[in-house]
């Protein structure tokens, strides 16, 4: 407690000396605040039952048939991304703009409904891949698919009685499972509770640069370290964003703050997994970032030491709680 009225202290009186005038506090994701879109938390079955089909590589078809499953882009081992600057596996697609690197999906949960994969609810956003150019497998035939397996048969029954596997219940159970993935327990959680060993000095001086000389928690606030907005860091690539297919003209090159829970695991970064390190990272803000047209105001260089640099990466060392490594049996 004490050292939440430090951390609230010294937001406040850093981020005021820095100009920054809006932001949410930094903090433990609260379990209690998910919103879940249906009746109510998931049973245990159905979020089991979802997660088998993430790892399961039947959803993918065409060019990848077998082959893919969710969790080939969003492996666990580095907290649900996949190592990879660029996650798609067809590289001569017609679309080459989408070509993205997958982001993390720990504390989906609270990412407005309004905002997945850019614009859509999570139920939605979860079918998207299957019949994209991601896994390239037509609705209609995976459900086929999914009802010749025995188990499938089976664990849809018990959880959709009425339903069974049906592009609506495959939706539900991989949602819930994506809720279901929560990343709350990491040292600088664990500092936040009370156990004021859980952080270096190192990390503790990291933590008061982000929030402010390097007025990082302008735009990585929350218990997320994110603001879920829209902002153009100055990356400078061919991208356009959020304007990608020209609904947005205002927000060309602007991209969704996103988590920096687990961020040691999850290089390389950036939508174009164009920075292979923290380093990296924290040099490019350094300088302010390129200069593009729609460079955010906040981006100025910031004149880090290297000390305060090595603090500041010390301090997101500290961001990391990955508990759902495990995979599931795969049903014959
Ligand atoms: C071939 C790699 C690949 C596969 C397979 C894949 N994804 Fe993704 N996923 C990505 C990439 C890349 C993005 C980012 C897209 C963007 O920003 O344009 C993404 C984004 C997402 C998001 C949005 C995250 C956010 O914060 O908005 C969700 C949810 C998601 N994927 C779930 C899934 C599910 C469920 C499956 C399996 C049905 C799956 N993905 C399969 C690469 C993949
Ligand atoms: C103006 C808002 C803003 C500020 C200020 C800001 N960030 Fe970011 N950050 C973003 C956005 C937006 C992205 C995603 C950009 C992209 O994907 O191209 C990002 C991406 C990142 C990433 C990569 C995440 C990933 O999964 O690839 C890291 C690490 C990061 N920021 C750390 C920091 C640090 C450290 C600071 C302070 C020195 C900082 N950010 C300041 C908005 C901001």
């Amino acid at each position: 407690m004490t050292a939440l009225i430090i951390l609230g202290w010294l937001a406040i009186e850093q981020c005021w000396a820095q100009g920054i005038e809006h932001f949410q506090p930094l903090g433990t994701p609260n379990r209690l605040e998910i919103i879940y879109p249906d009746d109510g938390p998931p049973s245990g079955d159905l979020i089991e039952l979802g997660r088998v089909l993430f790892f399961d590589a039947r959803l993918s078809g065409g060019q990848f048939d077998n082959k893919v499953a969710c969790a080939t882009c969003h492996n666990p081992d580095f907290a649900f991304t996949d190592g990879w600057p660029i996650s798609d596996l067809a590289p001569n697609h017609p679309f080459p703009l989408a070509r993205r690197d997958s982001p993390s999906l720990y504390n989906i949960a609270w990412k407005p409904d309004d905002r997945i994969i850019w614009r859509f609810s999570l139920n939605e956003a979860v079918l998207i891949p299957i019949g994209s150019y991601h896994m390239e497998m037509p609705m209609e035939d995976l459900i086929s698919r999914l009802r010749k397996v025995q188990v499938y048969h089976r664990e849809f029954a018990r959880s959709f009685p009425d339903l069974g596997i049906t592009s609506e219940t495959l939706a539900l159970a991989l949602a819930a499972y994506l809720r279901s993935l929560v990343s709350d327990d990491s040292s600088f959680d664990r500092y936040l509770h009370g156990d004021s060993s859980a952080l270096s000095r190192e990390q503790i001086h990291g933590l008061k640069l982000f929030q402010g000389k390097a007025r990082c928690v302008a735009c990585h606030d929350g218990p997320n370290f994110t603001d879920y907005g829209f902002h153009d860091i100055g990356i400078g690539d061919s991208d356009k964003g959020r304007n990608r297919y020209g609904r947005h003209p205002g927000d060309e090159s602007k991209f969704m703050t996103p988590t920096l829970r687990n961020i040691a695991l999850t290089g390389p970064y950036m939508h174009n997994g164009s920075m292979g390190s923290l380093q990296e990272v924290i040099d490019h803000y350094d300088k302010g970032g390129t200069k593009t047209a729609n460079l955010d105001e906040l981006m100025q260089p910031l004149d880090l030491s290297l000390e305060e640099k090595r603090a500041l990466a010390a301090f997101m060392g500290a961001l990391t709680h990955n508990p759902a490594v495990q995979r599931p049996q795969i049903p014959e």
